[in-house]
């Protein structure tokens, strides 16, 4: 029976197969046609964006889209953002008294958090079906550049420190989002690690950090996700602008990754337009008509060949021909919001992590009341800033979420802030009102309200548990300082963390603190020493505070892991030297080219990324450097074992191993299992401790229950990059893979021998 079931499998396969190959020849003779048909003008005019005006109305309003071709029926191609969510307008051309919403979902850094390719899959499934709704072809995101420092501004929108956890997150994102029809775009590629000088910084990296870090992430991704879009990022790689290099664009992405897909560059960046076209940069976006009478004038004067400028309308029209709305998708405008909320909400439960529970002070009792403390409870952070805050139905704060789940809270202090914030409405008004200039800089709260020593006893008091809410926001265009109030605890905040957990220490009751940022920040001593719990909520969308309350009451057991390390000390990260700690913004910066002072500006105009391969988990674990909380690290509220670990090789080219997870506490509930591998030795080439290879979370179990979790690992997995004979080589000798609850705590680990060393060389050096 099971001999035909095979059989008639590889049978569907097959015909499958056959299908999708005709219908490729079909599209490919469908576009022969169609460019030996083009005018040079219409050619032009395709690889080069439509920015809003004249797109025609009562169409969602979208960052971009691709110019029409009448001619031969083609429409344009509608291109939202979206790192944490579908970004458009609430108003649609023509219906003033309408307005149109969609799910603000956690951050990526959050949805990296969960461990759970499930839950990335949810996320993404779920964006596409309100682009569905609302008829967008193409998601702006994910976004997956490199956590390299904590300070970076779109780090809420990236998911990792981490090449792996990365890339392998973005393709589960990806694959869900096309699973519906439309597209995703990976982006920036590649090397965007901070915003200041964003347009004009050159990252000076290695060819190893480069492969094994910065492009990996990239080509993790591309190879399990196959997006239909790759975006170039504003920045330079070691002197050439990404979406002008060839080697980049053409030699790794098309040729050593076998990808066909269509590349555009970010909005606006200002590179001479047929570098750009030469390098393989199908499309310039957001797209001025300047950039169209370029290639028309590159052409005419033979700067660029024909045979180019047709290779790249090949890939626009091979991506405009497939998308929803040229197959016929007419938009309804439901997007059935109460499908998203409940995705956003699971997403959000599951990359909460727990980083501290003393004497098991969380959950709570039903019957305590707790004094919530923080401007931050009050107006929670869904999300950072600049285009991936999105417009969505409402955001939950901790407060009302609180509310929601039924716990008990403290009038008084609920009044108190509330009132405290009604007062400085107008202020926050004036800073939050979205102009040209807040939509990236905006929506800062107001300082620290002032707890004095008297209002604190009485609600020691009155109360049995307190919570302190720190909030932080950043985004877009801006990098964090590393200032007080900014990655540092504000004088106001350290008072108030101090005075609560004195006083309510004294009365003999527990604090918990709750972190609602997109990055980490220095939590310093006070924190980590003195509260009795700490609750990593990240920016977790819009129903992130009912999210964070059935954590703290028990509904939900945390099962979120670090997908960054959480250093002890700024002056700790391995790039902390190599990353601007004040940058005032500068509207010369972002003009082409930038200023010639900010060319020799180190950390602006250029950033030397020195630590090398050492990001992260790497240096720390290697150099056995301390941190606040490890990579991969969170706890529950119950406790697993785990057992049988076992190797086996698997072919030629793989090994598979298992583990078996079982819930030997009192509460159902999920772990993760993450799989390092660590190099043999060799002379004169230094590799980290361990390296994330593959990871797994456990469906939920009940106590006493277990599961069998495996993996297959492949050797060229393995690899580390030698950038002397630029070859990726996988060691002869003895490779340990480890079972790790952290990257700072293997609970088992196993190993094989490779008999002879596995090398696959490359020629694209940038
Ligand atoms: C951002 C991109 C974004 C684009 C369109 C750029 O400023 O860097 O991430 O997709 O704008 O809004």
């Amino acid at each position: 029976m099971r001999k035909l079931i095979t059989i008639i499998a590889s049978c569907a396969l097959l015909v499958c197969q056959a299908y999708a190959s005709q219908n490729n020849r079909s599209t490919e003779k469908r576009i022969d046609a169609i460019i030996s048909g083009m005018t040079l003008e219409e050619k032009a005019h395709m690889l080069v964006g439509l920015w809003e005006s004249g797109v025609p109305s009562n169409i969602i309003s979208s960052a971009g889209r691709t110019h029409p071709l009448e001619r031969f029926g083609i429409i344009p191609a509608t291109m939202n953002d979206g790192a944490t969510g579908l970004r458009m307008d609430t108003l649609r051309t023509g219906y003033p008294d309408e307005r149109y919403y969609c799910t603000g979902f956690p951050v990526a850094t959050m949805v990296a958090s969960t461990w759970n390719d499930e839950i990335a899959r949810k996320v993404g499934a779920r964006i596409a079906d309100e682009m569905l709704a609302y008829g967008s072809d193409l998601l702006l995101g994910p976004s997956l550049n490199i956590q390299r420092n904590p300070l970076c501004g779109r780090n809420f929108e990236y998911y990792s420190e981490d090449p792996y956890l990365s890339g392998h997150t973005a393709a589960q994102f990806i694959i869900g989002l096309q699973s519906k029809g439309p597209g995703a775009t990976v982006k920036h590629f590649a090397a965007n690690n901070q915003q200041s000088a964003r347009i004009n910084n050159d990252a000076r990296i290695s060819q190893r950090a480069l492969r094994e870090i910065y492009l990996r992430n990239f080509e993790i991704a591309i190879k399990e996700g196959d997006p239909v879009a790759v975006m170039s990022s504003y920045n330079y790689i070691n002197g050439t602008r990404t979406c002008a290099s060839p080697e980049l664009l053409t030699g790794i992405l098309r040729k050593e990754w076998g990808w066909n897909g269509v590349v555009m560059t970010d909005w606006f960046q200002p590179e001479v337009t047929a570098d750009c076209v030469r390098a393989g940069n199908d499309l310039m976006m957001g797209g001025c008509q300047a950039q169209v009478d370029d290639i028309i004038r590159a052409a005419e004067d033979g700067t660029l060949t024909m045979d180019v400028i047709d290779r790249n309308v090949r890939n626009v029209l091979r991506f405009v021909l497939q998308t929803p709305g040229q197959n016929g998708l007419v938009p309804n405008y439901e997007a059935h919001l109460e499908l998203g909320a409940p995705v956003a909400l699971e997403a959000a439960e599951e990359g909460i992590v727990l980083l501290k529970n003393d004497a098991s002070v969380l959950p709570l009792d039903s019957d305590e009341t707790v004094a919530v403390f923080g401007i931050g409870s009050y107006l929670f952070y869904p999300n950072g800033l600049g285009c991936a805050d999105i417009n969505k139905p409402y955001t939950i704060n901790l407060l009302e979420g609180m509310k929601r789940e039924g716990i008990k809270i403290n009038q008084t202090v609920d009044r108190y802030y509330n009132k405290f914030i009604e007062a400085e409405q107008v202020q926050l008004y004036e800073t939050n009102t979205k102009t040209w200039k807040n939509w990236f800089f905006g929506y800062k709260m107001p300082q620290e309200a002032i707890l004095r020593p008297f209002f604190i006893e009485k609600r020691a008091a009155d109360c049995d548990k307190a919570i302190i809410t720190i909030a932080r926001n950043i985004g877009e265009a801006l990098d964090r300082d590393y200032v007080e109030g900014e990655y540092l605890l504000s004088p106001q905040e350290r008072d108030m963390i101090s005075a609560v957990c004195d006083i309510f220490h004294k009365a003999g009751k527990k604090v918990i603190i709750v972190v609602n940022t997109g990055s980490p920040i220095e939590l310093g001593s006070e924190c980590i020493e003195k509260a009795d719990a700490i609750l990593l909520a990240w920016q977790p969308g819009q129903e992130g505070g009912r999210a964070v309350a059935r954590v703290l009451n028990g509904k939900v057991n945390p099962s979120g892991k670090l997908p960054v390390t959480w250093a002890s000390d700024y002056y700790d990260i391995p790039s902390s030297k190599n990353f601007p700690i004040h940058y005032v913004f500068n509207w010369d910066d972002v003009k082409p080219f930038g200023r010639e002072s900010l060319k020799q500006t180190r950390n602006l105009g250029y950033t030397i990324y020195e630590e090398d391969i050492w990001v992260g988990y790497r240096y720390f674990d290697t150099f056995g450097k301390a941190v606040d909380f490890p990579f991969g690290f969170g706890l529950s509220y119950t406790s697993f074992e785990w057992s049988d670990a076992r190797l086996e090789k698997k072919g030629r080219d793989a090994v598979k191993i298992s583990i078996c997870v079982k819930n030997v506490g009192d509460r159902p509930g999920k772990d993760v299992v993450q799989i390092y591998s660590t190099a043999p030795r060799i002379e004169g080439f230094e590799t980290p401790a361990h390296e994330l290879r593959a990871y797994g979370k456990t469906p939920l179990l009940q106590p006493g229950e277990s599961v069998k979790m495996e993996w297959t690992i492949a050797y060229d997995d393995l690899a580390s990059f030698h950038e002397d004979t630029m070859s990726w080589i996988t060691q002869a000798g003895e490779h340990i893979l480890s079972f790790g609850a952290s990257s700072a705590e293997m609970k088992d680990s196993l190993s094989f021998t490779l008999s002879r060393e596995r090398v696959r060389k490359v020629s694209n050096k940038l």
